[in-house]
């Protein structure tokens, strides 16, 4: 398959997928907050300061970032989903942040943006997604200021992903189908392509950063009041999964579903469920 095949069908599964994240908005954005605080702190956005978000979503980490620099500064947030951007910008318009702007972009590497125009990068839960993430890292390089650093967060080992290990293993119960553990494949973009934090640095390294360090911490990444509510946002906001769930018929669909409500239940017997997942946090800086 070429390069542009593969990156038009997983943003294809971003499109559908979308629907989920706008709905489900809170499950992602509640969990992610000390992973976002991190990251913020890595980046250190000034007052005034300019932030370029890649993979921006439907606007996390944006709408932490535009606080941090205030009505005199500006974030840009950039998704291969039109509909993620589209939530995105619904949510600045419902809440009246006007210090953000969102556009979708038609590959990770084209930014059609001015060169060393920003003074900090972010990209969270992005990179690993990306057909050409390496590319990304290095357009990213050329649209920060010197002195700039880019954080980017990824999953990391999938054995330490409990979301992950949940899904498929209740799936694959019921289905044949290729593990995601114990072996990711790093060719293939998906949740934990870059689990490695050597493939992760050697982007930024082969993109020019300097100062390159990553940091290695289980953080929430997914909170839902219930096993049903947990399971419903899985069922929407996973691109992969939700094509597999259409590809089968209603009755394997509940059979599954069923099953991992039991499972999340006594998982999580008195109350809401939350996922947790190893996660690497990456910090380079620009320096010339
Ligand atoms: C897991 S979501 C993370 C969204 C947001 N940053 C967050 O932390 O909630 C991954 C995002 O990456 C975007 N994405 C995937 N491939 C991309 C690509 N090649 N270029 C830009 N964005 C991409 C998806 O559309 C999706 O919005």
């Amino acid at each position: 398959m070429s390069v542009a095949t593969l990156r038009a069908d997983k943003r294809e599964e971003w499109q559908l997928s979308a629907v989920g994240w706008v709905k489900y908005r809170s499950s992602f954005a509640d969990a992610g907050v000390p992973s976002v605080r991190r990251m913020i702190q890595l980046a250190r956005p000034a007052p005034g300061g300019r932030v370029l978000d890649l993979a921006c979503g439907v606007g996390v980490p944006a709408f932490d970032l535009a606080d941090a620099v205030g009505p005199t500064g500006f974030v840009l947030g950039l998704d291969i989903a039109e509909a993620m951007v589209a939530g995105a910008r619904r949510w600045a318009a419902a809440h009246a942040v006007t210090n953000v702007e969102f556009r979708t972009i038609p590959t990770e590497y084209e930014f059609d943006l001015p060169a060393a125009g920003f003074d900090a990068a972010t990209c969270r839960a992005g990179l690993q997604y990306m057909v050409e993430p390496g590319r990304a890292v290095r357009a990213v390089h050329e649209a920060l200021k010197p002195g700039g650093r880019l954080v980017a967060m990824t999953v990391g080992s999938p054995q330490r992903c409990t979301s992950l290990r949940l899904l498929e293993d209740v799936v694959a119960r019921h289905i044949d189908m290729p593990a995601l553990i114990p072996d990711p494949d790093p060719e293939v973009p998906g949740t934990v392509s870059l689990s490695d934090p050597a493939d992760l640095e050697g982007l930024y390294h082969a993109a020019g950063f300097t100062d390159v360090t990553t940091e290695i911490a289980d953080h929430p990444i997914v909170r839902a009041g219930s096993a049903e509510e947990y399971w419903d946002v899985c069922e929407q906001s996973a691109g992969p999964f939700i094509l597999l769930l259409r590809s089968i018929s209603p009755r394997l669909r509940d059979a599954i579903r069923a099953d991992a409500i039991r499972e999340l239940r006594s998982a999580f017997p008195t109350g809401p469920v939350v996922m947790t997942g190893e996660t690497l946090i990456t910090t380079g800086t620009r320096t010339s």
